[in-house]
C-alpha cells in the first residue's frame, strides 16, 4: 500500500529520490525519441481515408449531384451535399453553413480579423476602434485560440473549466458587466485538452445570458463533434435555435472541420452563422475567394453520403485511439496511484488527456521528459500567454505514437512526475 509522498520523512524522500533518479537516467540513456506534443492523427488513422484518395479519379467523377463540375469556378457556398452533411453533424441548418478550405482555424482567424476590421452584426464600430477588446478564454484551452487573440491585440480573461464547461457564474458576471468583452471561445464537445462536454445547462446559460456588449459573440469551435473514444456519440444541441429563442440569434458563430475525420491537412471545414452575421461578412468573403476546393468537397461526400457513414468511420478511429488512451491511463495508475502527486482525466472523446501535477512542477516535468527524449506540449500552453499561474497542467496527446511507444512515454512521464514532486517536497521541507 503506497503512502502519499508528502507523508514521507526526509530520509525516505531522499532514498526515494535516489531510486527514481536511477530509473530516470536509464531512460536518458535509452535513446528514446518521441513527440507527444500535438494532437495529430496516427498513420493508421490516416490510412482509414484511403477511400477518399480513390473516390475521384477522372473528370467524369467531378460532377456533383446538383450537376456542378467541381473542377471549375463557382459554388461559393460549397456543394450542397457537404453543407447538408455538416448540418447533420452540427445540428445547424444547411442555409447557415458556408464551406471553407481545409482548416477551420483559418476561418476562425479570418472571422476575428473581420470583426476587428469591420465588426459583426450589431457592432457600432470595428472592434479595433474600441479602446479595449477582451475575450473570455476557458482554461485550460486550445493554444491557437490564444495565438489569434495575441496577434489581434485582444486581452484574454481566463475562466476555469469545471467538467461541464466553464464556470458559468463567473462568465455571466464578466459578460454582463463589461462592454469590452466582445467574445468567448467555446469548444462544446470534448474540449481541448480537458475533454469537457458542455452540459445542456451551460449551453442554455450561454445562449440566454445578458451581455453588456450587444455584439458579444460566441466563437464556437466544434472541432470534435463525433470524436468518441467509448463508442457513444454526443447528441449535439441545436445551439442556433437555443440562441434564437433566447433573443440572441446572432450570438454564435460556429466552426468545424474533418481534419480528424479524414486528413488533418486535407479535410474540409465550415463556418456557420446567422443570416445577419452572414450579410455582414459576405462582402469580405466574396472579396476573398471565388470558391474553395470543390473537388475535395466532392471526395468527402462520395465517401460520406450521410451522417451514419461518418459515425462508422469515427468508430474505426476510436478502435485505434481508445487502446492508446487506455495504455497511458493504465501506466499512470500503476506508477502514480497512492503518491498523491498527480491526477488526470479519463476522457470519453477527443484527442487529449489533461494531467494535473503538484503546484509549480509542470514545467520541471516537461523539461525532464524533454531531456530524456520525450517532447510534451509546453507547460502553460493551455493558458493565455503560455502562463499557467500554478504551473500544474500538462496536456498529453496520445494519438500519434504507437502503443509500445506510449507505454515507454507514460513510464518516463510518471518517473518525471515523481522526480519533480519529490524535489519540490524536499524543497518545501528544507
Ligand atoms: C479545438 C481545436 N480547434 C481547431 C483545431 C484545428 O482545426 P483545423 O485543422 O480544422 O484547422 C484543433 C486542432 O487540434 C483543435 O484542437
Amino acid at each position: 500500500m503506497r503512502r502519499e509522498l508528502e507523508q514521507f520523512s526526509k530520509q525516505e524522500l531522499s532514498e526515494f529520490l535516489d531510486d527514481i533518479k536511477v530509473e530516470y537516467l536509464r531512460y536518458c540513456d535509452s535513446g528514446l525519441k518521441l513527440d507527444m506534443s500535438r494532437g495529430k492523427p496516427s498513420p493508421e488513422q490516416l490510412d482509414l481515408g484511403e477511400d477518399l484518395l480513390n473516390s475521384v479519379t477522372s473528370g467524369l467523377d467531378c460532377i456533383s449531384s446538383g450537376g456542378i463540375d467541381c473542377r471549375n469556378y463557382g459554388g461559393f457556398w460549397g456543394i450542397s451535399e457537404l453543407r447538408d452533411l455538416f448540418s447533420d453533424i452540427l445540428n445547424v441548418p444547411s442555409d447557415n453553413i458556408l464551406i471553407g478550405g481545409n482548416s477551420s482555424l483559418s476561418l476562425m482567424f479570418d472571422t476575428v480579423a473581420r470583426a476587428m476590421l469591420h465588426g459583426v452584426a450589431h457592432s457600432e464600430r470595428p472592434w479595433s476602434k474600441e479602446e479595449k477588446v477582451r475575450f473570455i478564454c476557458p482554461v485550460p484551452g486550445y493554444d491557437r485560440h490564444y495565438r489569434i487573440c495575441e496577434v489581434m491585440g485582444i486581452e484574454m480573461i481566463p475562466v476555469p473549466l469545471t467538467g461541464n464547461g466553464p464556470d458559468m457564474d463567473l462568465v455571466e458576471k464578466i459578460v454582463s458587466s463589461d462592454a469590452s468583452v466582445k467574445g468567448m471561445w467555446v469548444v462544446p464537445i470534448y474540449s481541448n485538452p480537458t475533454g469537457d462536454i458542455y452540459s445542456e445547462e451551460t449551453l442554455s446559460r450561454l445562449a440566454k445570458m445578458d451581455a453588456k456588449a450587444n455584439d458579444f459573440t460566441l466563437f464556437v469551435d466544434n472541432a470534435y463533434p463525433l470524436h468518441t473514444l467509448n463508442g457513444t456519440f454526443v447528441q449535439p444541441i441545436d445551439f442556433f435555435s437555443l440562441c434564437n429563442e433566447a433573443g440572441h440569434p446572432d450570438r454564435p458563430i460556429m466552426f468545424s472541420s474533418t481534419s480528424k475525420i479524414t486528413f488533418a491537412a486535407g479535410g474540409v471545414s465550415c463556418i456557420a452563422m446567422s443570416k445577419a452575421n452572414m450579410e455582414t461578412a459576405l462582402p469580405f468573403l466574396q472579396a476573398e475567394f471565388i470558391c474553395h476546393d470543390k473537388v475535395n468537397q466532392l471526395r468527402h461526400v462520395k465517401v460520406f453520403p450521410d451522417l451514419a457513414s461518418v459515425k462508422r468511420r469515427m468508430l474505426e478511429h476510436a478502435d485505434i485511439l481508445a487502446p492508446k488512451f487506455r495504455i497511458v491511463d493504465q501506466v499512470l495508475h500503476d506508477r502514480l496511484d497512492g503518491f498523491g502527486v498527480a491526477s488526470w482525466n479519463k476522457p470519453t472523446g477527443g484527442y487529449f488527456i489533461s494531467l494535473v501535477v503538484r503546484k509549480h512542477t509542470a514545467q520541471r516535468v516537461v523539461d525532464l521528459c524533454r531531456n530524456a527524449g520525450l517532447v510534451l506540449t509546453q507547460a502553460g500552453a493551455g493558458f493565455p500567454h503560455d502562463f499557467d499561474p500554478d504551473d500544474r497542467f500538462i496536456r498529453l496527446a496520445p494519438s500519434f505514437p504507437s502503443c509500445d511507444e506510449l507505454k515507454s512515454a507514460a513510464e518516463l512521464l510518471s518517473i518525471a512526475v515523481l522526480l519533480a514532486s519529490c524535489e519540490s517536497i524536499i524543497g518545501e521541507k528544507r
